[in-house]
């Protein structure tokens, strides 16, 4: 049995989290987060050098909030985990440097995390709800969130996941924007805050068809599991533009929102059922932000023929669960970084693996 602190500050959530590893089972203890999200959204996206700031200022209170509600002190700790890649460089380099200084007066090991690592890891969390997720392997994973769109295929339970599980079980990814990217930037040319994937959903669900208009799909080919989101923006901006003229745009919203929701959905859904079929997958794990698409929850239902698992809601979105869970998997692999070795660790805005 291992307690594993978690801190994540890679984008624009400031989070930490306990976590308890024992016998393949990830419980999470507590979990504190500060989201940002309305400090960006005057701007409609993530400000980096305001998201550091901010990071400064929550990632203490966040970290004494998370053991107080673990109701431990930080000696009962067993290992530090911290995102240390891939992010906003100015973000990542407030969490490493408090897990370092953590790691350093406690003398507990470190273990760096990588971001995506997280999120896989986000399906393995016991819920409060529907307990420890039944995941059979092999498993295809799509991670879809607001920087990564990716289709893995995992052969085996965390245990036993190799240093470079990321490259070797990776299948497919976006060529430009991610799927929550596209979500964002058709939601801020419809006029919703950001971020936006949320809003799109709400608004298709007022009676929007996903048929009213026609928009682009990237990469169509039948077994290609690639993606391209980046034609699908200059389209939105030119239907809007035209409903707009009309002065319909404000009645048609549910059917445009239905409409940018499937041009989206669609590729995520077909891809990762070609890719389930490829190597005969017995389970689909969805992760990331866009987990939370309720049409893509939808339709994988009706037409995957095995089971989907998702991660509970607050484990989609970035938070410091996942981190812990992925920091404790290394930690037991003997990944955990001695007080003489961690000081020259870094961050890292683009990491492969
Ligand atoms: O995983 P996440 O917190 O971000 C990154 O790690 O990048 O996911 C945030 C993304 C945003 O792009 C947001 O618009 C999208 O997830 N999202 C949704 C929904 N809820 C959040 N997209 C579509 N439908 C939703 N219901
Ligand atoms: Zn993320």
């Amino acid at each position: 049995m291992s307690i594993i602190l978690g801190i994540e500050t890679s984008c624009d959530e400031c989070s930490a989290s306990v976590l308890m590893h024992e016998g393949g089972s990830f419980s999470p203890i507590s979990i504190s987060t500060f989201s940002q999200i309305e400090l960006h959204q005057p701007y409609g996206g993530v400000v980096p050098e305001v998201a550091s700031r901010n990071h400064l200022e929550q990632i203490d209170p966040v970290i004494w909030d998370a053991l107080q509600k673990a109701k431990i002190e930080i000696e009962d700790v067993d290992a530090i985990s911290v995102t240390n890649r891939p992010g906003l460089i100015g973000a990542l380099l407030v969490g490493v440097t408090a897990a370092k200084a953590l790691a350093y007066v406690t003398r507990k090991p470190l273990v760096p995390v990588h971001h995506l690592e997280g999120h896989l890891m986000s399906a393995f969390l016991k819920s409060p709800k529907t307990g420890v997720p039944k995941i059979e392997f092999p498993a295809v994973f799509l991670l879809a969130s607001g920087g990564h769109t990716n289709l893995h295929c995992i052969e085996r339970p965390p245990e036993s996941w190799p240093a470079t599980l990321l490259r070797d079980s990776l299948a497919g990814s976006s060529m430009d924007d991610a799927a929550g990217e596209a979500f964002d930037k058709s939601a801020k040319i419809l006029g919703f805050p950001y971020p936006g994937g949320k809003w799109i959903d709400e608004e298709a669900q007022k009676g929007g068809s996903p048929t009213a208009f026609d928009l682009p799909r990237g990469l169509k080919q039948k077994d290609s599991l690639e993606f391209s989101f980046s034609g699908l923006k200059t389209a939105v901006a030119l239907l809007a533009q035209r409903l707009g003229k009309e002065g319909v745009l404000e009645d048609a919203l549910p059917d445009v929102c239905a409409s940018v929701q499937e041009a989206i959905i669609d590729p995520l859904v077909r891809k990762t059922l070609v890719l389930q079929k490829m190597k005969n997958a017995k389970s689909v794990v969805v992760v990331g932000g866009v987990a939370a698409n309720s049409r893509l929850r939808a339709r994988f239902l009706s037409e995957s023929p095995v089971p989907v698992v998702y991660p509970d809601l607050q484990y989609c979105t970035d938070n410091a669960a996942m981190i812990a869970a992925a920091g404790a998997v290394r930690f037991a692999q003997g990944y955990g970084l001695p007080a003489s070795d961690f000081l020259k660790l870094n961050a890292f805005a683009i990491a492969e693996h």
